[in-house]
């Protein structure tokens, strides 16, 4: 009997960590736990279950990536869950960003995801879902925040696009796209000041909103009111009007505003 399993990116910690606690509940085989830190996917199988299998990538680096098509091939499992979650952001002006550390962070949160997607996609059956990390920032531009919203913009397109693609073979694909998520990812301070991030949810409410919607074969996933609100408002007025509100909100950090 071929396995039954989950494969989570970004599971260290954060939301990919609250992936992982939940994915356990419906009981599958295996959960291929992959980031960087080892010895926090170590933790997290020691913590959690013995079902959890640590696999230390950076995915980042093509090889590293490509390597869990090799094992994919070796071990021949189902993937019923595939989530793309880990990703990078970085405030900051165009020019704070060397062409290396955006070529790597497109990588993670672009190349990855699609890369991984076409992996597992022969693995899948008829039920198998697909959760790619998008965010609310894909939702208007956002200057100084602007390679991540532009990145998860690719995300959300993507999945939503690869969704149609696979209604054939019976497989969603869903754009999850949480507001603020209260997790190491979120600058507690900027310039000096403490940041207040309207609208803040837990990785716990993201990620049961998103495993229900996927069950759904709903191909977006907005988990609070306060996003729900945000992505209708782009849709009423203008992503322009959303982008100049965020600008506003940002001036009283030292950022360049209107
Ligand atoms: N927090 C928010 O407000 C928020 C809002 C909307 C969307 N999101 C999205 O949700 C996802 C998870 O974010 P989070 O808030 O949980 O962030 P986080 O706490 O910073 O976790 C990021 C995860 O990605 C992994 N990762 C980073 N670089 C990697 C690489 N090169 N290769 C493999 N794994 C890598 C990290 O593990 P290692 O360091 O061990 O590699 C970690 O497990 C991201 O895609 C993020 O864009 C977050």
């Amino acid at each position: 009997m071929k396995k039954r399993i989950a494969i989570v990116t970004g599971a260290s910690r954060g939301i990919g960590k609250e992936f992982v606690k939940q994915l356990l509940l419906k009981d599958p085989d295996e959960i291929w736990a992959v980031a960087r830190n080892e010895e926090r996917l170590e933790m997290l199988r020691r913590e959690l279950s013995e079902k959890i299998i640590p696999l230390s990538k950076d995915l980042s680096v093509f090889e590293e990536m490509d390597s869990l098509r090799e094992m994919l091939e070796k071990k021949n499992p189902t993937v019923v869950w595939l989530v793309n979650n880990a990703g990078t952001a970085k405030m900051g002006l165009y020019e704070d960003f060397k062409a290396e550390e955006i070529d790597r962070s497109v990588r993670l949160n672009c190349s990855a995801v699609a890369a991984l997607c076409t992996i597992c996609i022969p693995y899948m059956e008829r039920g198998s879902r697909i959760l790619n990390i998008s965010s609310a920032a894909s939702f208007q531009p956002m200057p100084y925040l602007n390679l991540y919203a532009a990145s998860k913009v690719f995300v959300r397109y993507y999945s939503r696009g690869l969704n149609e693609e696979l209604k054939r073979k019976g497989i969603s694909v869903t754009a999850v796209c949480p507001g603020w998520v209260d997790t190491e990812l979120l600058m507690r301070e900027i310039n000096g000041k403490k940041v207040n991030f309207p609208g803040v949810v837990s990785p716990a409410a993201v990620v049961k909103k998103a495993l229900m919607d996927g069950e759904k074969g709903k191909d977006i996933s907005v988990c609070s009111l306060y996003v729900k609100w945000e992505h209708l408002f782009t849709k009423l007025f203008s992503e322009k009007t959303a982008m100049n509100i965020w600008l506003k909100g940002i001036q009283k950090y030292g950022y360049a505003g209107k």
